[in-house]
């Protein structure tokens, strides 16, 4: 999975960079290489995140762990709904994990309460679902027609103004997403 998704982490690590971020939140941060990428490229001194398979987890700890003297880390076991509710990030991440969301308004307007006004966050859509993959999502945004146009104006409707988006592969979208 992570080699695979290197472009994105990438691709998320520059767009994220110009707000020199202190802290990060990401929500499914699978095997924890963006997380890991952020303390190292970006110096983030504050790292949260939700995940909710116990595998993945374990294996985020055990690779992030060498680095809890250079950062405060904080991973939870937990889905979207386990994001912290209360705080303030320079930076939000979700990549390849906004169709498991299944009430993405609701995530949408917590996570647009907890970006710092200069803040970022770079959302990650996963593309190319089988037709019978995408009947199963969880999340209704994504189980229709047209997942990026609606998920770009979920966000608007939460709160959030588009600063740009990109084709960052076959299989990934990226949106950024600001405050203002
Ligand atoms: C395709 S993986 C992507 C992992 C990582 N973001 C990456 O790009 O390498 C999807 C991740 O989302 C997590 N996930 C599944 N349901 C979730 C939910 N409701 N909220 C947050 N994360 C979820 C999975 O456990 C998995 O780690």
């Amino acid at each position: 999975m992570a080699r695979l998704n290197q472009r994105a982490y990438r691709w998320t690590i520059d767009k994220l960079r110009p707000v020199q971020p202190k802290s990060i939140l990401e929500i499914g941060f699978g095997t924890g290489h963006l997380l890991q990428l952020a303390i190292h490229n970006l110096n983030v001194s504050k790292v949260v995140g939700v995940d909710p398979s116990e595998l993945m987890f374990e294996t985020a700890r055990q690779r992030l762990r060498r680095y809890r003297k250079k950062a405060e880390l904080d991973l939870k076991l937990g889905d979207d709904s386990a994001i912290p509710a209360q705080g303030q990030f320079d930076a939000i991440a979700a990549l390849h994990c906004f169709q498991f969301w299944p009430t993405p308004e609701e995530t949408l307007a917590k996570l647009r309460g907890l970006l710092s006004p200069n803040g970022r966050f770079v959302l990650v859509l996963r593309r190319r679902y089988s037709k019978s993959v995408a009947k199963s999502l969880p999340n209704p945004i994504s189980r229709g027609n047209n997942e990026i146009a609606d998920a770009c104006a979920a966000a608007e409707r939460a709160g959030f103004v588009i600063q740009g988006m990109q084709g960052i592969s076959k299989t990934s979208h990226g949106i950024i997403l600001g405050c203002g």
